[in-house]
């Protein structure tokens, strides 16, 4: 618990949820993607994500911790993709469901309310690192794909579980760890990728970006909550910066 009564991760996942839904809903909807993307992949990372996983017209994807639905609502737009968010945030859900129009359920990745080998592609993006059983997440994943069914992740390895100012809440598995889990999980790694190998975002998504960054701020600096959000990533940014983490994407198959 925190001064604000809840813990930094309610701040990050939750609180921050409900206030992008607020704040997209005053600028625009051509702000909810690159709002809803904030901490996760890039343009450039979705789209590796897309091509890798064969996402296409119609793909049943589940997309596990999807957050505010950034990611799903690009795969709606680019791809005509059919996915649904998963996430135990109920204010990440509704924002979802709100911003883009999508199914959006309330679940906790290792127990997903979804029936085995339904999904037709699965992304799990920037959670693997907030879990503690990361093999009972992959694990649970893998039993709603079919064999050969495509997994995407993104990643926060670490050169350690937990370097000294690891943000709340988060442990970064090394890149041996995750193939590892990946591997006892039923997967086989097909293509994997840094991030910062990727195209930076165009303009138009860097501007749409900062915008929503100072209306939120406008409109939340003063509350307790943004402070610890903020904190949060700071204290992942600096990681990054320091070398201790780098964010991978990964495209796995279900063996
Ligand atoms: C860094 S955010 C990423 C959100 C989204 N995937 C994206 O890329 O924009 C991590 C997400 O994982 C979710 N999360 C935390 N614990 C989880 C769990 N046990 N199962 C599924 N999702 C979880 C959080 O609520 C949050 O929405």
């Amino acid at each position: 618990m925190t001064e604000s009564g809840g813990t930094p991760m309610e701040a990050e996942f939750d609180t921050v949820a409900r206030w992008t839904e607020e704040v997209v809903g005053r600028l625009g909807p051509e702000h909810a993607i690159p709002a809803g993307c904030r901490g996760s992949a890039s343009p450039a990372g979705l789209d590796w994500l897309l091509r890798t996983c064969g996402v296409g017209t119609g793909t049943r994807l589940v997309d596990v911790g999807g957050g505010v639905g950034g990611p799903a609502g690009y795969a709606v737009r680019h791809a005509g993709a059919a996915p649904v968010v998963l996430d135990p945030m109920f204010g990440a859900c509704r924002a979802a469901s709100r911003l883009f129009g999508v199914p959006a359920l309330a679940a906790d990745g290792e127990r997903l309310p979804i029936a085995a080998g339904a999904a037709d592609a699965v992304w799990c993006l920037g959670v693997v690192c907030t879990v503690r059983d990361k093999t009972g997440l992959l694990r649970e994943i893998r039993r709603v794909l079919p064999a050969g069914g495509p997994l995407g992740l993104l990643v926060v390895v670490g050169d350690e579980e937990r370097p000294p100012g690891a943000p709340e809440g988060n442990s970064f598995p090394t890149r041996r760890v995750l193939r590892e889990a990946l591997r006892e999980s039923g997967f086989r790694v097909r293509a994997e990728t840094d991030v910062d190998d990727l195209p930076e975002p165009p303009p138009d998504w860097t501007a749409r970006t900062e915008e929503f960054e100072h209306a939120l701020r406008e409109a939340h600096g003063e509350d307790p909550r943004f402070a610890e959000a903020e904190d949060q990533s700071q204290r992942l940014a600096a990681l990054a910066r320091d070398g201790h983490v780098a964010v991978r994407l990964l495209h796995a198959v279900a063996c």
